[in-house]
Order: C-alpha cells, then structure tokens, then sequence
C-alpha cells in the first residue's frame, strides 16, 4: 500500500515544480508539456516499482509500453524497445527508430538495418546473437535528431537495459548515440575507431549505417571497427 503515499507525493512534487516555474495548475496536454521541457523540468522519473539495479528485459519493456514521459509519444506509432538475447555478447545502441521501425515495432528494420546485418555478417555476427536498440525509444518527427531532453527521459532506460543484456561490448551507431553516450561533444570522425567506456564496459563507436548508405566510401572505415568488435568478442574476422 505505499503506491498511493508515493503517488500522491510525486503529484505534491510536480504541482511545486509547476507553481515555481509559474505554470497553471490545469493540464494543458501536449503544448504544456513541451512547455515544461523547454523550461529545462525534469522528465518524470521512472515508476518507484521498477527495479532499475536489477532489471530484466520484460520488466523494463512493459515498463515504457505506454510511455509518455517526452513529446515523442504524440508521433509513435508504438515503441521500439529493443531486439536481441539478454546475455548478447554486443549490444549496438542506435539513434531513434525510423518509419519502417516505428511501423514494425523492431529497430533497425529498414535499408539501414538491412546493410547493418549485411555488415555485422560480413565479419562473422549474426544479427540473432547480438543485441539492438536505440537512444530514444520512439520515432522523432521527420526522422530528425533526438533532442536532448527527450535522450535524457530515456536514460534511465537505456541504462537499466544495458545492464540487463550485460553485454561485453557496445557499439554506438552514429554521432548522436555515441555524443550522447560519450557525454561528448566530439564530431563522430573523432570519437569512432578508439575504445571508451560506458558504465565499464568497452564501448566502440563507429559511423551510423544509415550515413554510411549517403557516403559508402566510408564503409572500409566501419568494417575496421566492427572487425575490431569482432575480436574483442574473440571472433577472428575474415
Ligand atoms: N536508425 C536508427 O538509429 N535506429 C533504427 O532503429 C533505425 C534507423
């Protein structure tokens, strides 16, 4: 029975929160909460029953089903929570879902999905093994960037999922993945190619497959990091 003490003090909270930011107390839906986000308010905070130290895939999935944490879910068709095996040796962190993802419900499952499996097989992984998500779980308008507010109500998700898979490698796809992850402002030229760390555990980032279809000559460069991938997994790449 302490759901509804919580409840009632995290509704206590957010009308404080929106009395000091000079907010009326009515909702004032959507419009209101970009307001809100804009004025640099934090996203809600995941649900107090959630386990975010230990938690498993389908806990945390069902967790953000409905989740309407940032604007994005007034576009979605439906989140695109992840895809892959908790235990996946590497775990690949897109940047949002796209059109075909958001209709499908899987990430990475249009053109630049297709040439990131042709890729991850070209140097002996099989999409089955590995494990694929994304910044932020639901499609922005138009395919644009993740904003940065919309990254952080994911966060705490992203977070709790890598622990749950407990990969031994990650690999950022793209600039606003790996910025993001990397805490970094570093153009993605710079930061791929070269080991970090996210939460201790080696992270490589490398170019986005969907950048990699506009400018294949950059292709040899991202073979070079998933070959890379490919050992520290202690595969031997053709
Ligand atoms: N691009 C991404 O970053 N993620 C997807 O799931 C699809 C395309």
């Amino acid at each position: 029975m302490t759901a509804i003490p919580q409840a009632l003090g995290a509704l206590r909270d957010n009308l404080a929160c929106r009395g000091r930011l000079g907010l009326g107390l009515i909702e004032g839906g959507p419009a209101q909460l970009e307001r809100l986000l804009a004025l640099g308010a934090p996203p809600p905070a995941p649900p107090a029953t959630l386990d975010l130290q230990e938690p498993s895939l389908e806990g945390l999935a069902l967790a953000l089903a409905d989740c309407r944490r940032c604007p994005l879910h007034q576009g979605r068709r439906q989140v695109v929570f992840g895809d892959g095996p908790a235990g996946a040796g590497l775990m690949l962190i897109g940047e949002a879902p796209g059109a075909q993802e958001d209709k499908e419900g899987l990430p990475f499952v249009g053109p630049a999905g297709q040439l990131l499996e042709r890729m991850l097989a070209a140097v002996g992984l099989k999409r089955a093994e590995v494990y694929i998500t994304n910044l932020v779980k639901c499609r922005p308008p138009g395919n644009r960037d993740p904003q940065p507010l919309e990254a952080a109500a994911c966060r705490p998700f992203l977070e709790a999922q890598v622990r749950a898979v407990a990969p031994r490698v990650i690999c950022a796809l793209g600039r606003p993945a790996s910025q993001a992850l990397l805490d970094s402002d570093a153009p993605i030229s710079a930061l791929r190619g070269r080991w970090h760390d996210f939460q201790g555990i080696p992270l490589l980032p490398t170019f986005h497959p969907a950048f990699l279809l506009r400018d294949p000559a950059r292709k040899s460069e991202a073979y070079r990091d998933l070959k890379d991938l490919a050992r520290a997994l202690g595969q031997t790449p053709a």
